[in-house]
Order: structure tokens, then C-alpha cells, then sequence
């Protein structure tokens, strides 16, 4: 951990990214074999092939300044998909209800600050609820408007998902948003419609956002279709915001294009903050954009990759590791308490296997209990290609037994 003057500052709540503390990790050692990196969540799979046409029929569009929430084609084209995509209980208007982000990362984090500047006071110290383990652009977006990160284990017993049902009233009262991550990164468990009603009902009730993170929501490996916020939440989409982008469903994570769609009312208070400082999306990549969302042949090619993967997986390590395929996601949650702690287990499986993954401690934070829910476990992306992820689990599967 030396190297750094953060080093070892865990105080920062889980909000330090995973990738600097892992590097410090893993200074000074060598791998025995040719590295493997599982250790970033960025998809290698072949990007669609309109890119570059797309982006060469509108390169004027670089000679302007984009405007903030968005080109009238890109939000049409993302609300046309939500409501292709999602059962809604009415269409989602372009004009009031979307705005483009330079991915979700930056939106994620600026929307807790919007929220606690909309709400103002709250019933005592303003609280942001995330899952534990959680990406940590909600942290960091906590952290900036000042409010408590209130993190809810979620733990194998619970298949993952957070005891929602248990958050007292009072902690509800000073709530200013719960974020909702499904698929969820790093488990890959997705949240039943009942539980996303009634985290819903209740944020309604106490005057709270939900802020649904759905940027896994098209890679769902077994039969069902995860169910997403907008289509779970009554006649309105009231206090709901969800948060999805092209990273994942179209393989384009240095497109920087995503966007958030729901409660007109948060949007436009979003609106108003991002015209001030949030980074604008090319108008040539809102264009490639639209065609990415009207094609979902490319979606399937992946889809069917990943699921490629998986059954490699299931293959290779059976329930090794306590391994079980999840709902959604690319990520395996592997249990490595067999090779003891989950930093000791990312640094024996860099040096003899030649495998850089992430320590599952560093996605989450210690909770109220002082137990942290990602300690003894690792986070395994499959985002290689086939012979890749298949060297990869073999060389994983060696290892513990
Ligand atoms: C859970 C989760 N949310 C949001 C993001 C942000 O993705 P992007 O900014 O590329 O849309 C990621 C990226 O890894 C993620 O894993």
C-alpha cells in the first residue's frame, strides 16, 4: 500500500478506486506467466461496425459545442429504446424526461449532488443509501453533497440484494436517494419487480430519489430479461431515475454516451447543474448513439458471448470457489477464503497464474457491524475473448482445490 499519500485510507469509504489500491498492491511483483488482466469491467469484445461510418458522416459536428442534455435525435432514439426495451406505464418524453451523460459514471455521481440540492433539509443528516458492495462514483457523489453513505450488505444468505425492507423510517426520512445497482456489479443478482415496487413506494412516501443503475440491464445470462426501475413503478415515474449507456450493451466504453431517464421534475434540476459544469457528449457520438440503440442484433452477438463464457465457467469451476452463475453481469464473485484473505488471494494469483483480479474488499466498505462484505472474496471479469477466458478459468480452476 506504500506509494501513495492516500494509501491505506480506507475513511474514504470504499469511494478510492479499486484500481489505484490494487496497483499498489501488486508494486514490486512479478507474474510467473503471461499476464491476464480480469481486473477491469471494460468489455473487449468487437465494437459494431457502424462506428466509424457514423462518426464520418457527422464530423462537422465537432466544430460545435454540444448542448448539454442532448441532440432531440439522441433523446428520441433513448426513449424510443426504453420503451421497446421495458414494459412502461407510458411513453418517456425526449423533451422532459432524458438527458444525454458522458457515460453513467458521471452522471451517477452527479446525481446525488442534484438530488440534495433539490431537497434541501431532510429530517435530520442527510443519508445516500447504496448497496455494499457499490460502484464508487455513488460514494464519491455522497461524499461531495455531504451526506451520510448508508451501505446495506448484500450477502450470499440474501442471494446478494440488500434487505431493503429493513431500512427503519427514520433513516428513510433524511434519505436523499437509494441507488439501486441490477444487474449488480460485482454479484450479478438482479432485483425482483416486488423489490424494486417497494424500495420505490417507500422512497416515494419519504420524499426520497431512486437512482437505478442498469448499465448491466442487457446482459442477462439466463432466460429472463432483468426487470428494470421505470417499468416497476406504478402510473408515474415519480422520484425514479434510471441510469443506463452503451459501455456494456454495445461494447463502446470509450464511446462516453449514456443517459438518465425518469422524474421530470429531477431532470430538469439536473439539467440545471450540469449546464454548469458536467461534460457535454459529441454531437458525432450522440449520432453513433442513435444507431446503436436502433439495432439490437449487436446486443444479441454479445449477449450470446458472454453466455459462451459463463458456460465455460460453470464448465471449468463447477461450484469451485463457491462459484454459481448469476442472473446478469459479466463478473464472477468467487469466495477465496481457500487461499486466504482476498488481497493475499489477488497477489498468489497474479505471481503463479499469471491472473490480475480485484480484492473484493476493495468494492465495498466496512458496514455499522465492522465487517466488510467484499473481505474474502474476488471479482473476475469476463470480458476477453473466448480462448482468453478460457486459459484464464483454467488456470483459476488450479488453483485452491
Ligand atoms: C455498476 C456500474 N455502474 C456504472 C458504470 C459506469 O459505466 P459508464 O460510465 O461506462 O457508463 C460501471 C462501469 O464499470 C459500472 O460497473
Amino acid at each position: 500500500m506504500a506509494g501513495s499519500a492516500l494509501a491505506g485510507r480506507r475513511e474514504h469509504g470504499g469511494t478510492r478506486s479499486p484500481f489505484v489500491r490494487l496497483t499498489e498492491l501488486l508494486a514490486g511483483l512479478e507474474p510467473s506467466k503471461p499476464l491476464i488482466n480480469l481486473s477491469v469491467g471494460e468489455p473487449r469484445h468487437p465494437m459494431p461496425d457502424f462506428v466509424a461510418p457514423v462518426i464520418a458522416a457527422n464530423v462537422n459536428g465537432f466544430a460545435k459545442y454540444p448542448m448539454l442534455r442532448g441532440t432531440d435525435r439522441f433523446r428520441t432514439a433513448a426513449a424510443n429504446w426504453l420503451g421497446r426495451r421495458y414494459r412502461l406505464p407510458r411513453a418517456i418524453d425526449p423533451n422532459k424526461e432524458v438527458v444525454v451523460l458522458n457515460g453513467s459514471r458521471e452522471g451517477l455521481f452527479l446525481a446525488g449532488v442534484a438530488a440534495k440540492r433539490l431537497l434541501g433539509e431532510r429530517a435530520g443528516k442527510p443519508a445516500i443509501i447504496v448497496p455494499n458492495p457499490f460502484y464508487p462514483a455513488y460514494g464519491a457523489g455522497a461524499e461531495v453533497a455531504g451526506c451520510e453513505l448508508v451501505a446495506l450488505p448484500a450477502l450470499r444468505e440474501n442471494n446478494f440484494i440488500p434487505d431493503y425492507d429493513a431500512v427503519p423510517d427514520e433513516l428513510l426520512a433524511r434519505t436523499v436517494a437509494i441507488y439501486l445497482c441490477s444487474p449488480a456489479n460485482p454479484q450479478g443478482s438482479v432485483l425482483p419487480r416486488e423489490t424494486l415496487s417497494s424500495v420505490i413506494a417507500r422512497a416515494r412516501e419519504a420524499g426520497a430519489y431512486v437512482f437505478a443503475d442498469e448499465c448491466y440491464s442487457e446482459i442477462w445470462l439466463g432466460d429472463k430479461k432483468p426487470v428494470g426501475a421505470l417499468e416497476a413503478c406504478g402510473a408515474s415515474f415519480d422520484n425514479v431515475v434510471a441510469f443506463n449507456s452503451l459501455s456494456k450493451r454495445s461494447n463502446l466504453p470509450g464511446l462516453r454516451c449514456g443517459f438518465a431517464a425518469g422524474d421530470a421534475k429531477f431532470i430538469a434540476a439536473y439539467a440545471d447543474l450540469r449546464n454548469v459544469c458536467a461534460p457535454q457528449v459529441p454531437e458525432p457520438l450522440q449520432e453513433v448513439a442513435v444507431t446503436a440503440y436502433g439495432d439490437e442484433h449487436h446486443v444479441e452477438d454479445t449477449r450470446k458471448l458472454y453466455r459462451e463464457k459463463f458456460d465455460l465457467a460453470d464448465k471449468l469451476l463447477g461450484a469451485h470457489f463457491g462459484h454459481k452463475r448469476p442472473e446478469g453481469g459479466f463478473f464472477l464473485w468467487l469466495d477465496v477464503t481457500s487461499l486466504g484473505d482476498d488481497e493475499a488471494a489477488t497477489k498468489t494469483l497474479f505471481t503463479e497464474a499469471g491472473l490480475r483480479v480485484v480484492p473484493g474488499s476493495y468494492l465495498a466498505r466496512e458496514g455499522s457491524d465492522g465487517k466488510n462484505p467484499g473481505a474474502g472474496y474476488i471479482r473476475v471479469a469476463l470480458v476477453d475473448d473466448l480462448r482468453t477466458t478460457e486459459e484464464a478459468l483454467t488456470r483459476l480452476a488450479s488453483f485452491g482445490k
